[in-house]
């Protein structure tokens, strides 16, 4: 199973995305493009992105009803990106859509609870009154049984997922900071290390890494911590 650091890329431009880019001369990193990217850029970014030899996760979340998921996935899997996403909320039925769409040209994995979700928020906005591990791992299972590679989901909850539904199944986890940086919005995090003594088979790093002073130093403290 590879295991790597994926540089969640949040900028809103092109020339902020390219430039941060090239700052990396030794190691071509794993990159994340989300919805501020891409809503900002579009499909272009990608192929840019990806001419350049970055492997690609493509972070849409996309959450509606089959159908559209559906045919959705079959517009993105042309641009032949290693990873690409959808809510597990959705349910199965949007899953096995999502998975038909994309048919096997890129990992599909899903987004359980989104790592700036507490159990106060489940609990009392989303009224769903199970523990948040306990949610994830049952998202996890309909995920696997719907045909989905593996799972978006915190570091705290990769082995457990693991446990349930194979090693083989991937998990991929934000909600990532070093030991002595600031954790942002993400409330269940994870030092690099503890991430990888925990089983996560790909760390995605934003902030820690984007908004450093030397983000290669930090890109660089975050593959030794995680792969070493
Ligand atoms: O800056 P930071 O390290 O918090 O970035 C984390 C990235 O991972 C963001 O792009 C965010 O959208 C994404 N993400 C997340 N939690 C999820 C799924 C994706 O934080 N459950």
């Amino acid at each position: 199973m590879p295991k790597d650091v994926i540089i969640a890329c949040d900028f809103n431009s092109k020339e902020a995305t390219l430039s941060f880019l090239e700052k990396f001369t030794k190691r071509k990193p794993f990159v994340k493009i989300g919805m501020e990217l891409y809503y900002s850029c579009g499909p272009e970014i990608v192929k840019e992105i990806k001419a350049r030899g970055h492997k690609i996760f493509l972070d849409l979340k996309l959450h509606d009803i089959p159908n559209t998921v559906k045919k959705s996935m079959a517009v993105l899997k042309d641009l032949d990106v290693d990873i690409t996403n959808c809510h597990a909320a959705g349910t199965s039925a949007m899953m096995a859509a999502a998975k038909e769409g994309l048919g096997n040209n890129a990992k599909l994995i899903a987004v359980t609870q989104l790592t700036s979700t507490d159990q106060a928020a489940l609990t009392n906005q989303l009224l769903i009154d199970e523990p948040i591990d306990e949610v994830v791992i049952h998202y996890a299972k309909n995920a696997k049984a719907s045909g989905l590679d593996g799972i978006v989901c915190s570091p705290h909850e990769a082995k457990d997922v693991h446990e349930y539904c194979g090693n083989d199944f991937l998990t991929i986890c934000p909600g990532v900071r070093f030991a002595d940086s600031a954790s942002d919005d993400q409330k269940r995090i994870m030092t690099p290390k503890q991430a990888k003594e925990n089983g996560c088979d790909y760390i995605v790093v934003g902030r820690p890494i984007t908004q450093a002073d030397d983000p290669v130093k930090a890109y660089e403290r975050c593959v030794k911590e995680f792969l070493q």
